[in-house]
């Protein structure tokens, strides 16, 4: 079996419709047919100033929804980075076969550090891809589930295993990035032409997946149309009315084609309404059981414990062999 590895910040509360839609339901399908490694990168989420209590709360939360959201600890490994202190072993190896240049060119880190000023990023920010690339080659994935705007990191991770393998011997699995398919892509349902992203969209352009029914309701309700009345997809034209197609499809299986039938006629209150109730019902279930596995602590930490130990004895073999091979004396 191929193994797949992939990772997610607990930096929020709540995972929103898009990381759902657009990750996550990916690597719930990845699961079968695969070895899946799923990692809580808590690490990654200290590249910015973090609250002790917020980072606690946000890991176990972000446990609780993958859980909830179907990764099931039978099929894959679900663990937290910080419990396999091997991933900070080999993000050392990685930072001293990565250049300078190389690093600089990661346009995550311009991106993220032209916004604080390079002089108050943190040095962890630059050297955020060598420990994903940590992630990945400890686990000898063949394959990494992430968006497009991770393939830049996946590259490097290429070049440092291949350059690693070169100089040191065959060490490292070249990854490969299994871009998500954008068919399923979510934008903000007050700024349709922008990602759902709760780093640049304002609440109300958000649907969280721990929120109250009625919250989402209220939201999707007043939701950004489009002008005419019509329900149709065309993104150039009504972005609105398409991102929620979108959405209304990937939930309830039934086609764009078939719900502009359905709606041919009809105006967009009704169609927004119907759109709610699709996303409310899906979400329902999704939030009481995260809510479940949130109420006994004991449980939720025990499916993480032995996700961690599994992954540890996976990464314990290549730190060794890597250590072996850079002739440190074991
Ligand atoms: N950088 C990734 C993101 O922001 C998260 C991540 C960390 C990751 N380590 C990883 C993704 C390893 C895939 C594999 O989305």
């Amino acid at each position: 079996m191929k193994r797949v590895l992939s990772g997610i910040q607990p930096t929020s509360d709540s995972f929103h419709l898009g990381n759902y839609l657009g990750a996550v339901k990916q690597w719930v399908e990845l699961q079968d047919g695969h070895d899946a490694f799923y990692c809580i990168v808590d690490l990654h989420a200290l590249t910015i100033e973090t609250d002790p209590a917020l980072l606690r709360k946000r890991t176990l939360a972000s446990a609780a929804q993958l859980l909830a959201l179907g990764i099931s600890p039978e099929k894959s490994t679900l663990f937290v980075q910080s419990q396999v202190p091997q991933h900070n072993q080999l993000g050392w190896i990685m930072e001293c076969l990565t250049g300078f240049g190389e690093a600089s060119r990661m346009t995550q880190f311009k991106d993220k550090s032209s916004k604080v000023g390079a002089d108050s990023s943190r040095v962890g920010l630059f050297t955020y891809p060598m420990l994903q690339a940590a992630d990945i080659l400890l686990y000898q994935a063949h394959f990494v589930p992430v968006g497009e705007d991770q393939r830049q990191h996946i590259e490097l991770t290429r070049d440092l295993a291949g350059r690693f393998n070169s100089r040191y011997g065959q060490t490292f699995q070249l990854p490969e990035a299994y871009i998500l398919k954008t068919a399923a892509k979510i934008n903000d349902i007050q700024e349709p032409t922008s990602k759902m992203s709760k780093s640049s969209g304002a609440v109300a352009g958000v649907i969280e997946i721990m929120d109250a029914p009625e919250v989402n309701l209220k939201k999707i309700r007043s939701a950004m149309t489009d002008a005419g009345r019509e329900v149709k997809y065309d993104m150039a034209e009504k972005p609105g009315i398409s991102n929620l197609l979108t959405i209304h499809s990937a939930l309830s299986g039934q086609t764009i084609a078939n719900l502009e039938n359905e709606f041919a006629g009809k105006g967009y209150g009704d169609f927004k309404a119907a759109v709610a109730d699709v996303v409310v019902e899906y979400l329902r279930p999704i939030r009481a059981k995260a809510m479940e596995l949130l109420e006994d602590e004991k449980h939720l930490l025990d499916i993480l414990h032995s996700g961690s130990a599994k992954a540890r004895t996976v990464a314990q073999e290549t730190i060794e062999t890597t250590y072996k091979n850079l002739g440190v004396v074991l």
